[in-house]
């Protein structure tokens, strides 16, 4: 549990991006109810653009092809990966959403802690290889991939490679000083 100068979610206090991920199965509803408190995030004019493929098995093994060797080492175990993506305009008018990335950071971070509210991890990664995953999903033109998600309950971290073992625990953060403009 990280410590705070303030009071702060105990979920916001207890993730951390962690590679330790159990291979077990997590169930389908599961993974959905993560995705419907990720579209519950605020987002601009409620355009929602945010959009997650869930991939278990066949789907996942497509996916996790596209991640560097770096991330496949330990992403692999997770049972599913999911992949966010944006849509880039406006349904109303088709104007660009300056707002699509924010909005679908902010619903990844929903995403994710709520996967902490239900003992899971949710580790985002932007190791992957995006044209890679565009050519085996064909998303639409008007989407743009954000990340993929390893999804899955937590590991051991003794069966980490030792070097993941030892960067596997929550990094530090800037002093709030450092932030407050
Ligand atoms: C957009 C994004 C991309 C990331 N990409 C990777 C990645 O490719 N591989 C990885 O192991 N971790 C990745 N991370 C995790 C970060 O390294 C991690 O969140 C950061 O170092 C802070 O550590 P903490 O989350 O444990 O506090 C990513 C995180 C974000 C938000």
């Amino acid at each position: 549990m990280r410590k705070t100068k303030y009071d702060v979610m105990p979920e916001i206090k207890r993730r951390f991006a962690n590679r330790a991920i159990r291979e077990q199965t997590v169930p389908w509803e599961t993974l959905e109810a993560l995705a419907e408190a990720a579209s519950l995030a605020p987002s601009c004019f409620n355009e929602q653009p945010w959009r997650f493929l869930i991939a278990t098995d066949e789907r996942k093994e497509k996916l996790l092809a596209t991640l560097t060797p770096q991330n496949q080492e330990w992403a692999g175990k997770a049972p599913a990966l999911v992949l966010t993506a944006a849509k880039k305009t406006f349904t109303q008018g088709g104007k660009n959403n300056r707002w699509y990335m924010s909005d679908a950071g902010c619903a990844a971070g929903f995403f994710i802690l709520e996967a902490e509210r239900r003992g899971l991890v949710a580790h985002p990664m932007a190791g992957f290889d995006r044209a890679a995953a565009q050519e085996a999903f064909q998303l639409d033109a008007d989407l743009e991939i954000v990340h993929v998600m390893a999804v899955g309950y937590p590991g051991d971290p003794s069966l980490l490679s030792e070097r993941n073992q030892a960067r596997n625990h929550p990094n530090t953060r800037k002093p709030l000083e450092d932030i407050l403009l």
